[in-house]
């Protein structure tokens, strides 16, 4: 594990682009694995200017992002579809129709989850798969619980997360209740790991989920079995 402690967000944000830039230069079609939440939006900033200064390109690339609320589709603006668009897709040249994000209005979420996951194992998996961490070290919408899932899988969102992203909505009663998550499998399939965590508020969770016992009461700690991961982080 790869553990690196920057100095400030900026530098947070330039060093995981950096990280995912090399990988597109690498491997120009590869499957990058995406994900929302605010600490994201700066790498996301970054990969755009490099792309627009002639530096970074899209056209081949794959993404599938972890996540998505139940219920809500591509055109409302607190969908992670729309977060995405908004935040990369419709400021790069990638190719929309390589752009995968779970589906929250399937009417079986169950056969969505299976669908989504044979896509992935379709894909070889991601190359690289970037991860933010919730409070309750939730990694995609993987909540604490008493065991790990291994499909995507619907999920019922812990009070907890509800809370923290009730900051996007205009009240916490417009929070959906429920969202779709890759589960543990899709997540470990990534050939690498990214996880970037930004802020006094998350140091305590990194430190459980990095150097405590691996459990599911701590979604993130199941990283430290997989064997090519880097954590960015400031605070
Ligand atoms: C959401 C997302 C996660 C994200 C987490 C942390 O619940 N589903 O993928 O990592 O929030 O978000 P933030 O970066 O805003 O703290």
């Amino acid at each position: 594990m790869n553990i690196i402690k920057v100095s400030n967000y900026e530098e947070l944000s330039r060093r995981a682009a950096e990280l995912i830039a090399a990988q597109v230069w690498n491997k120009p079609n590869c499957v990058l694995g995406l994900a929302t939440g605010s600490t994201p939006i700066g790498t996301y900033k970054e990969l755009v200017r490099m792309n627009k200064s002639g530096d970074l390109d899209f056209s081949k690339v794959t993404t599938v992002n972890l996540d998505e609320y139940v219920g809500l589709d591509g055109s409302n603006d607190q969908s992670y579809r729309y977060f995405m668009n908004d935040n990369l897709f419709n400021h790069v040249n990638i190719d929309k129709a390589n752009t995968h994000v779970p589906n929250g209005k399937a009417a079986d979420l169950a056969a969505e989850g299976a669908r989504y996951d044979a896509f992935i194992e379709s894909l070889g998996g991601t190359d690289i798969q970037l991860l933010g961490i919730g409070h309750d070290g939730h990694i995609g919408f993987n909540e604490p619980d008493d065991v790990f899932y291994k499909a995507t899988h619907e999920v019922k969102l812990d009070e907890m997360t509800i809370k923290a992203n009730a900051r996007f909505f205009a009240n916490e009663d417009e929070v959906p209740k429920t969202a779709i998550t890759m589960g543990m499998w899709a997540i470990m399939q990534a050939k690498k790991v990214l996880l970037i965590a930004n802020g006094m508020d998350k140091k305590e969770i990194v430190e459980k989920a990095f150097f405590g016992p691996v459990t599911p009461k701590v979604p993130a700690s199941i990283l430290q079995c997989h064997k090519d991961v880097t954590v960015i982080y400031t605070y």
